[in-house]
This record gives structure tokens, sequence and C-alpha cells, in this order.
């Protein structure tokens, strides 16, 4: 698998898990045979209004390698700028978060909320992409419920904007992380697009 000009030595990648995926748990992960690790999700304006306190969340060692940062985060420009740092920092992907259903996130605009918003995400996608020279992901829900099922939309906004890989979550947001997850979608996705997608939710 390639993301962008990223080999991956396997195509299994770590789901990242809020308060789980720090850099021991992604050790651990790298050191069983993960192809890519990713971190917890980052508040992009955390990095960006108070980097002091929110930098050790960028922590990182090179056996990890290579790494993913998930940011989160509505605001184009706020995202962007997190992203150049998160860049600068040593990460080797970044992973917009479209998928969280937190309602502290959601309520923001953030994670899930997102994909009721394709004009938005075009947005976030064109400053990010040109804020970095690493490659972009993003990880997304089947759609917020299941009378709003648009993942084929908002791939389809992320392919022209040429992020380099998807990451499915093939439940809705209303699902939370219960149910059963679409794998059809997740299948018919792959049909459809050439960008490398990965799959997550059982
Ligand atoms: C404790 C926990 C924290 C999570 N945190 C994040 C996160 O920060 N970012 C994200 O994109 N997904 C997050 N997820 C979602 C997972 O990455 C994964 O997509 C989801 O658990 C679906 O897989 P499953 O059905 O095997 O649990 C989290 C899941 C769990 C259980």
């Amino acid at each position: 698998m390639q993301i962008g000009n990223l080999k991956l030595a396997n195509p299994l990648i770590l789901a990242p898990m809020a308060g789980i995926t720090n850099l021991p748990f992604r050790l651990l992960a790298k050191e069983h045979g993960c192809g890519l690790v990713s971190s917890e999700m980052v508040s992009s304006h955390g990095l960006l209004h108070n980097f002091k306190h929110n930098n050790r969340y960028l922590m990182s060692h090179p056996a990890e390698k290579p790494l993913a940062v998930q940011l989160f985060g509505a605001d184009p420009d706020v995202l962007a700028q997190a992203a150049k740092i998160t860049a600068e920092n040593g990460a080797d992907v970044i992973d917009i978060n479209m998928g969280c259903p937190v309602k502290k996130v959601t309520r923001s605009g953030a994670g899930a909320a997102l994909m009721r918003e394709p004009h938005l995400v075009a947005r976030i996608l064109q400053r990010v992409s040109s804020a970095i020279t690493i490659p972009l992901s993003i990880k997304i829900r089947a759609g917020w419920d299941n009378a709003q099922i648009n993942a084929v939309e908002i791939a389809r906004i992320a392919e022209d904007c040429g992020v380099d890989a998807i990451t499915l979550h093939g439940r809705t947001r209303a699902q939370g992380y219960a149910g059963a997850a679409d794998w059809q979608l997740i299948a018919k996705l792959k049909k459809l697009y050439p960008v490398p997608l990965s799959a997550t939710g059982m």
C-alpha cells in the first residue's frame, strides 16, 4: 500500500484512538508488525494556540516511523497551520478527523459534523494540502445518520482535492461505535475511486 509517496511495509494501519494510541502503544503496535501507526486525534486549535501544552501529542520516536498524526477542527486556516506545524515536527502523514461522533467535538463543527458540510470539507482539504508537502489522508464515516449516507460524495471531494488516502468507518455518526458497519459501502467506495482506501469498524 502506498499513501502519496509513502510506501508502507504492509497495509495494516493502527486505528487512531483518543487516550490510547500514545507513543508507547504505537511502539508496541509497530513491534507487532503494523505498517502505519496513528496518533490519537489532536486539536488543531490546541496546537496552534497552546503549542507548549499540546506538543506532547506530537512526541515521536524513530522506531515507530512512519507516523500519521490525526488532527481535528473545522476551521480551514487553523487546520492548515496546525498541519504545517505537525509536519515540521516529524509527522509522515496528516490525517483529518471527519468521523468523531462525540458531542463536544461535533458541537464545534469538527469530527463527524464535517460529513454534513461538503463545501467546508473541500475548503479544508484545499487549504491543508497546499500547506504541507507530506501525504494527506482523511477518516470519514458512512454519513451523519441513516437518512444522510454521503461517504461517496465526501470521498469524491477528497479525490478532487488530491487527498492521498481515505479511511472509511462504515457506521454513521448516529450509530456511534455500536451496530454493524456497512461493508458493502466500503466495497462500493473501493470500486468507485482509485485513492487508497482503508476500512475500520466491525
Ligand atoms: C476509545 C476509542 C477512541 C477512539 N478515538 C478515535 C480518534 O481519536 N480518532 C478517530 O478517527 N477514531 C477514533 N476511534 C475510532 C476507531 O479508530 C475505529 O475507527 C472504531 O473503533 C471502529 O472500529 P471497531 O468497530 O473495530 O471498534 C476511537 C475508538 C475508540 C474505541
